[in-house]
């Protein structure tokens, strides 16, 4: 075996999804297994460079985890030649300006979703990436999630037969911040920021329809902002200026019709944080983030209307789990080695920077549609900025 150590610069590492899911239980995750093994005698050594504004915060992570490398200089490590990647979980209305340094300087790109805040900036980045001829990635864990998996297996096996539908629930109650700390950082709540419940979800929502059900034809959109003041990490009050839920139907090739609600301002009466039912013509599933379970065609039940009596069933007890079958790592640091595998032994992958500006533009036109009341076309996506209607 011979151990190729790879530089990846981190920017974003202090935050949520940058510390705990990319660099713990991603990059970390990875050394403490050995290593990431190419098939070919070759082990590939993430050798991670922590990216930030905070020189303390990133000494703090750096001593934490017995790295080496950290820099508040982002120039200075996109000139080192001996960093290949650079990856950016950084707030959202940053990473468009970083992505196009480092895609400048020749680096591979990884980086959360979504790529930037609006269409042209994300297919910019497309365009740019594709032309400096580097490899490139964007986040898109939900579909490496247990439950989604389980559907996948569930659809490639053919179980539902032609889908009807599928209804999806996501959210849960945020708190304000004023007598309960916030779970989530306050810029989430501010428009101005690159906040909103729009531009964070739909950007999944989109990937998670295209690659299980087909591509989206239209979105129609009411997003709104149910909880218009909030309170800071400071515990200072501000106005949320951002929406915190939106109530969403899509509309997929091949007829699928897709709803999906997602909300901050929800208090959960659901098994998991979300839920996506499908329903087909010979059998119908519930897939969370973990969990799946299924009711075929030959054991539906005949439920009858008669509000006059108790419910005669528990409808719940009526359907049955879909079991593991194997064992589910963890859905970013799954990704991660795919990306990985890609850059170096030439894997490969689709989930690049297209995609991802395919899910800027389902949040762009979700948000049209809900400030004009009107439904939405939306075209297929290409390089060179040509639109095509499906
Ligand atoms: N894939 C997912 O499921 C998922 C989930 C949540 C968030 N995200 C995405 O990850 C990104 C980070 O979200 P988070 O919840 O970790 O946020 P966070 O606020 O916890 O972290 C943001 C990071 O950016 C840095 N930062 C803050 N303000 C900055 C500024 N003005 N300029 C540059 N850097 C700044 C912070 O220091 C921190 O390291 C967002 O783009 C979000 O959309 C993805």
């Amino acid at each position: 075996m011979t151990r190729k150590t790879v530089r990846i610069a981190m920017n974003g590492v202090t935050g949520r999804m940058g510390y705990r899911q990319h660099l713990v239980r991603s990059l970390l995750a990875l050394r403490e297994a050995g290593g990431l093994a190419l098939g070919d005698g070759t082990v590939l050594w993430p050798e991670p460079v922590l990216v930030g504004r905070r020189e303390h915060a990133l000494r703090e992570i750096a001593e934490r985890h017995s790295l080496e490398h950290w820099s508040t200089d982002l120039d200075e490590v996109l000139a080192d030649d001996s960093i290949d990647i650079y990856f950016d979980a950084q707030v959202t209305a940053a990473r468009e300006e970083a992505l196009k340094k480092a895609i400048a300087a020749g680096k591979h790109i990884y980086t959360e979703k979504p790529v930037a805040t609006g269409l042209s900036g994300a297919l910019e980045l497309a365009r740019l990436a594709q032309d400096a001829g580097i490899r490139h990635g964007v986040v898109q864990d939900k579909l490496f999630l247990p439950g989604l998996l389980k559907l996948k297996r569930l659809i490639d096996g053919g179980f539902f037969g032609r889908i009807l539908s599928v209804r999806g629930e996501f959210g849960y109650w945020v708190f304000e911040g004023d007598w309960q700390p916030a779970q989530r950082p306050s810029w989430n709540y501010r428009a101005e920021d690159g906040g909103g419940i729009v531009s964070d979800m739909f950007p999944h929502w989109e990937y998670v329809l295209h690659e299980l059900f087909g591509p989206i034809r239209s979105v129609q959109a009411l997003a709104t902002t149910h909880l218009p003041r909030r309170w800071d990490e400071q515990g200072n009050a501000y106005e949320a200026t951002a929406d915190d839920a939106a109530y969403g139907i899509f509309e997929l090739e091949g007829g699928i019709v897709a709803q999906i609600n997602s909300s901050w301002a929800v208090r959960v009466g659901r098994d998991e944080l979300v839920e996506f039912q499908v329903d087909g013509t010979e059998g119908s599933a519930v897939a969370g983030l973990r969990n799946c379970r299924v009711q075929h065609r030959s054991s539906t039940p005949k439920p009858v209307w008669n509000p006059d009596l108790p419910a005669a069933y528990a409808f719940r007890d009526q359907w049955q789990e879909v079991p593991d079958n194997t064992e589910f790592d963890n859905g970013f640091k799954a990704q991660w080695e795919v990306f990985l595998k890609h850059v170096y032994a030439d894997a490969p992958y689709h989930w690049d920077l297209l995609a991802g500006a395919r899910g800027v533009q389902l949040a762009e036109l979700g948000l049209r549609s809900s400030s004009e009341g009107r439904r939405f076309a939306v075209p297929e996506l290409r390089l060179d900025g040509t639109e095509a209607t499906r």
